[in-house]
């Protein structure tokens, strides 16, 4: 078997800076609070982290609208600090990840500064201008209280376009030199050591010069235009200048044949968010033929990624119920491909209830970005100030490790699992016949997965030892209880 690259082995861990730790009693998470739980990383074996935004910004879009995407936001500390973060990181074995934003910047930023100055700015074109009576066509904001994807500026008496907040412009990829400047943030942080990146919204970055309507077109024109291949190509070409590095991109498309084209030549990303996957309802054969799909598209030149949470989307445990996210835990690490896990899904954490007064996110995701409940008390040991958005102290890592019912017992037993067996990391998959409502295939004809999708026990022939089952409670013997998912050894 081919030796893997460090973003195929284990899981890559997302943390959600606001939210992970404070170090410094002002309520927001930090830095130097993600420094002080590396153990907590280290017991869930975690192969990188991937850190959403803590570069310079108002934080309209809490990190997502960069003002400075080459310094560190001071509400999270300073470049010192997250040179400190990589050498720690390092020293415990696990690689750092950090987010690029290529789409926008802030309305803050000084090239959108100078833009939006006059119409003569050589910045001008770095952004999208255009004139009208009302906005320049019917693109929309991908935040739905936004509405129209243009605003109107006066002091230069036209349009410019942000596809998510107004405070959010989108940058100019069709000018050379917006792209010269994009790279040269990648190197920025390339050189001082990070292992990858993920691309933000990287299909908004390719959009149809004509600016057409979206209205009787067979395809949107504000994403996914044919630019993109060669774009990604190019940073592709930048990330390959240094030794060892990855980019997964945000591919945030319905459909799996675009999204393929985005890895299988071997030169553009090298994993992709599934946003097919991450939309599937909690169905045996919906998961199935998902996976089988991917699997016939990739063809064996392009490695999955899996995913079902991240900061924008509901919690596993409200969408499909506690028991199922365990299951979906069992299915995204025995699956060919490399996990990904965001802050909190290791403790099962159902999305939160926010009273109306503390609602402070444009499109409705504080549910699942409150902080992270580390012990039991006030502030729940992530903060000893007053958190920025409520902290719920009834399930704390604390309490989970001691206890080995719990999810994260459950998640540190697959992590270790995926270490121990090489045919769960590398090994080939084939899926097999099972009941209805079960999933099930084997690794290299060694070790079996099979995930009960039903609320109902079903049968299944185990035909070996049961490594890891979902379900704290499981009797032993044939069969899948409700929602049970397994690993089990074959025999022979
Ligand atoms: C996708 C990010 O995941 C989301 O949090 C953000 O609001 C948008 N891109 C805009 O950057
Ligand atoms: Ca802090």
């Amino acid at each position: 078997m081919a030796e893997l690259a460090w973003w195929q082995r284990g899981a890559i861990y997302q943390i959600y800076p606001r939210s992970f730790a404070d170090s410094n009693g002002d309520g927001i998470g930090d830095l130097r609070g993600i420094v002080a739980h590396l153990d907590h990383l280290s017991a869930l074996a975690v192969e990188a982290i991937w850190l959403s935004p803590f570069f310079r910004s108002p934080m309209a879009d809490f990190g997502y609208d960069v003002s400075d995407p080459c310094d560190v936001d001071p509400i999270f500390g300073t470049l010192e600090d997250f040179d400190h973060l990589v050498a720690e990181c390092h020293a415990a074995g696990i690689r750092v990840v950090i987010d690029w934003v290529p789409n926008h910047t802030s309305d803050r930023h000084p090239w959108f500064e100078a833009s939006r100055s006059s119409r003569d700015d050589p910045k001008r074109d770095w952004y999208v201008w255009r004139d009208g009576d009302g906005p320049p066509n019917d693109w929309t904001s991908q935040f739905r209280a936004v509405g129209p994807a243009w605003t109107f500026d006066e002091t230069t008496g036209q349009w410019y376009l942000h596809s998510f907040m107004r405070e959010q412009p989108d940058l100019n990829w069709d000018n050379p030199e917006v792209e010269a400047a994009m790279h040269d943030v990648i190197r920025f942080w390339m050189d001082r050591g990070v292992d990858g990146l993920r691309l933000d919204a990287i299909h908004k970055i390719a959009k149809d010069p004509l600016m057409r309507d979206h209205v009787g077109a067979p395809r949107r024109h504000d994403e996914d235009w044919e630019t993109i291949h060669e774009r990604l190509r190019g940073i592709r070409r930048v990330v390959d200048e240094y030794d060892d590095r990855m980019i997964v991109g945000e591919v945030a498309l319905q459909d799996l044949h675009r999204i393929v084209l985005y890895l299988e030549s071997g030169d553009q990303l090298h994993l992709a968010h599934n946003f097919v996957f991450v939309e599937l309802p909690w169905e045996a054969d919906a998961f199935g033929t998902s996976i089988e799909d991917f699997e016939a598209l990739a063809d064996r030149t392009a490695w999955p990624a899996w995913f079902l949470e991240n900061h924008d989307l509901p919690r596993l445990a409200s969408r499909f119920g506690p028991a199922a996210a365990r299951a979906a835990a069992v299915m995204l690490y025995a699956l060919r491909g490399t996990p990904f896990v965001y802050q909190g899904q290791e403790l099962g954490l159902p999305d939160a209830h926010i009273p109306p007064d503390r609602v402070v996110d444009v499109d409705g995701r504080d549910p699942v970005r409150t902080p992270m409940p580390w012990e039991p008390g006030a502030g729940g040991g992530f903060s000893d100030g007053e958190p920025w958005l409520p902290v719920d102290d009834s399930t704390t890592v604390r309490a989970q490790a001691q206890d080995p019912r719990s999810s994260l017992t459950l998640f540190r037993r697959l992590a270790a699992l995926r270490r121990e067996l090489p045919a769960l990391r590398n090994g080939s998959q084939r899926r097999i016949d099972a009941a209805p409502g079960v999933l099930a295939w084997v690794r290299d004809e060694r070790v079996l997965a099979a995930v009960n999708f039903a609320g109902e026990p079903r049968p299944l022939e185990l035909r070996g030892k049961v490594l890891v089952s979902s379900d704290p409670d499981r009797a032993g013997g044939d069969g899948l209880g409700p929602y049970e998912a397994v690993i089990a050894a074959l025999d022979g």
